[in-house]
């Protein structure tokens, strides 16, 4: 990928992209989804890129699939379908478009083309990682399984594309439990989360969870004390946390669920006041269809995530650079473990 000013002089070769109150002007509907949490200044830079980058996908006949951690302007601006990371996968397996871009990190992106690899998969940025994802390889699997001999091996979506392959069988924070409680053994690996897997196990009493030692420094650095102190002065404030965090941090919560599930929790509860104890970008996401919902309290943001940006965006359209290839051995393993996720959670639903 060039440097930020290469990258700059090259689009500017090629589009307009000066703030312009009138083209922020002439799309009040995308505003509109935004206009509690991005101000028109702010909307007048955006508008540019947002322009840019939907004529853009119509051209490549892309399509761009976002985490629900992407700020704002990408959320709503250029998103053609967003969603926790179960319903980000699903939707790459539809994806009838020749390109995919993926406003999200490197395994959303990775996942996407295994379970769609005739598709080009573009990824604005190669170092959206996922502190997750690094924590643990395929070699890291083989040692958990020479401890735990014939345990299978639940795998978090979060992991790359070489460990999905040595694993059994993924599961994504929205469906871990149900896919633990399926397993034909008493004693089940969860790799890499710790901290999910801790919390999985208070929800699957009947299985002895065992797990790997990886956390998300996002929701690591939450804690039960700042919670509980907040909840002293503010007892009316809904807390509702991502189970990525520490189980002491789930259980001074009102409610944990994955990103998705957050969102359709608040959707339904519309509580006065609610605090999201995960990433900062999902209030932000939210906020203008919930007016009567007032977020409040500590964030943390994802430096991952964060590096997706409108213009890196841009760029990866324009130059079609940053494709992301796995290699078809490893990615046929892969599929079948992410595969049996997608079977058995819909199995499981209905
Ligand atoms: P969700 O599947 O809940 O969206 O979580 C993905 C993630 O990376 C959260 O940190
Ligand atoms: Fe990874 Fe945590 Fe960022 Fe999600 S929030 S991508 S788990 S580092």
């Amino acid at each position: 990928m060039l440097d930020q000013t290469a990258l700059r002089t090259e689009l500017a070769n090629h589009y307009d992209l000066a703030p312009s109150p009138e083209l922020a002007a002439a799309h009040p509907e995308i505003y509109a989804k935004m206009a509690r949490v991005v101000s028109p200044p702010d909307w007048a830079m955006f508008a540019p890129y947002v322009v840019a980058i939907n004529q853009l996908k119509k051209e490549r006949n892309a399509v761009i699939l976002a985490h629900n951690y992407m700020t704002p302007e990408i959320y709503h601006g250029i998103a053609d379908v967003v969603g926790d990371s179960l319903q980000l996968a699903i939707e790459a397996t539809k994806v009838e478009a020749d390109v995919i871009v993926q406003c999200g990190v490197h395994f959303m992106a990775e996942t996407s083309k295994i379970l769609n690899p005739s598709k080009t998969v573009l990824i604005p940025d190669m170092e959206a990682g996922c502190s997750l994802a690094e924590s643990i390889t395929a070699e890291g699997i083989a040692e958990m399984r020479a401890q735990y001999p014939g345990a299978p091996v639940v795998t978090y979506v979060n992991t790359t594309a070489e460990v999905k392959a040595a694993s059994d069988i993924c599961c994504t924070s929205s469906n871990a439990a149900q896919i633990v409680a399926a397993q034909d053994s008493d004693t089940v690996i969860m790799t890499p989360d710790k901290y999910l897997a801790q919390n999985i196990a208070r929800e699957v009493p009947q299985k002895r969870i065992v797990w790997w030692d990886g956390s998300c420094i996002v929701h690591e650095r939450f804690t039960a004390h700042d919670l509980n102190a907040f909840r002293a002065h503010n007892p009316d404030t809904r807390i509702i946390a991502h189970p990525e965090c520490p189980p002491d941090v789930v259980d001074a919560a009102d409610f944990s669920g994955s990103t998705s599930g957050i969102i359709a929790y608040v959707e339904r509860e519309r509580p006065a006041q609610a605090m999201l104890v995960t990433e900062c970008s999902m209030a932000s996401n939210i906020s203008d269809n919930l007016p009567d919902v007032d977020f409040v309290g500590p964030c943390n943001m994802c430096p991952y995530m964060k590096k997706i940006t409108l213009e890196k965006v841009l760029w990866s359209l324009h130059s079609m650079q940053g494709a992301v290839e796995v290699d078809p051995a490893i990615a046929d393993k892969a599929r079948r473990s992410v595969q049996r996720m997608i079977d058995l959670s819909q199995q499981l639903a209905r």
